[in-house]
């Protein structure tokens, strides 16, 4: 079912019942297969120490963690079914088409969501002095314009994403939104922050007030993480220029 068709026509109410059917298809549809081929699989992480983080029930987490544990199963299918079918020579058929057009999505709700959990929790500072705080200062006039064009694309209409992505050719620095999980990325672009703003993020607690969510996702920002993934972006920069 697309989330996306249904977008302002939501009920709290409708949403929390579309939101339970989603996570009981996600626990239908992947079942781990004994005899996949995959030679690899994703484990998904374990995020119960955010319980407790202010603004940000329990429920609603716990909720969320379950979702995205489907992303990883769901990744971990589609790459075993398609190893599978590549092995029987048949990335020709229709089947092998259909689930590599799937692959992106399942992938990228997987990551982005190991993005937006590790990028809580924090205190919702960041060092004045860091080069991420002067970066997005040159960029965007100052930090609290940054924040208010993020604020601002996380309200857009629609389910999906706010990303600040950083061009690894230019450094310039983007704020992006994603429709759904896949759509909208910056080819080699390096995430600094995410967002995610699709209604199961808030909705439980919040209703339909993304603003008041957007408020309590600042208050909880692990700084210190997205300054890590700047900076080791640098350095891979300078790596590579060396
Ligand atoms: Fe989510």
């Amino acid at each position: 079912m697309s989330f996306t068709l249904l977008q302002g026509f939501f009920s709290p109410v409708f949403s929390v019942i579309l939101l339970s059917s989603a996570l009981l298809n996600a626990e239908m549809i992947v079942p781990m297969g004994k005899s996949r081929s995959a030679s690899f699989e994703y484990v998904a992480k374990d995020y119960t120490y955010l319980f407790g983080m202010q603004g940000f029930n329990d429920a609603l987490l716990k909720m969320h963690f379950q979702l995205y544990q489907g992303y990883v199963k769901n990744t971990n299918l589609l790459l075993g079914r398609m190893k599978e079918l590549e092995q029987q020579d048949k990335d020709l058929s229709y089947d092998y088409g259909a689930l590599k057009r799937r692959l992106a999505w399942e992938f990228d709700g997987m990551r982005l969501h190991e993005l937006y959990f590790e990028n809580l929790g924090g205190e919702g500072l960041l060092d004045k002095s860091s080069e991420l705080f002067q970066r997005i200062s040159k960029d965007f006039g100052s930090f609290e314009a940054w924040k208010k064009n993020f604020s601002a694309i996380g309200m857009m209409r629609g389910i999906g994403w706010t990303i600040l992505y950083r061009d690894s050719q230019s450094g310039r620095l983007f704020n992006i939104w994603i429709n759904e999980h896949d759509l909208g990325h910056l080819a080699g672009g390096e995430p600094i922050l995410v967002m995610d703003v699709f209604e199961h993020a808030y909705i439980t607690q919040y209703g339909l007030d993304r603003g008041k969510y957007i408020g309590v996702f600042f208050d909880n920002v692990k700084w210190e993480r997205a300054d890590k993934r700047y900076n080791d972006a640098l350095k891979a920069k300078a790596a590579l220029t060396q």
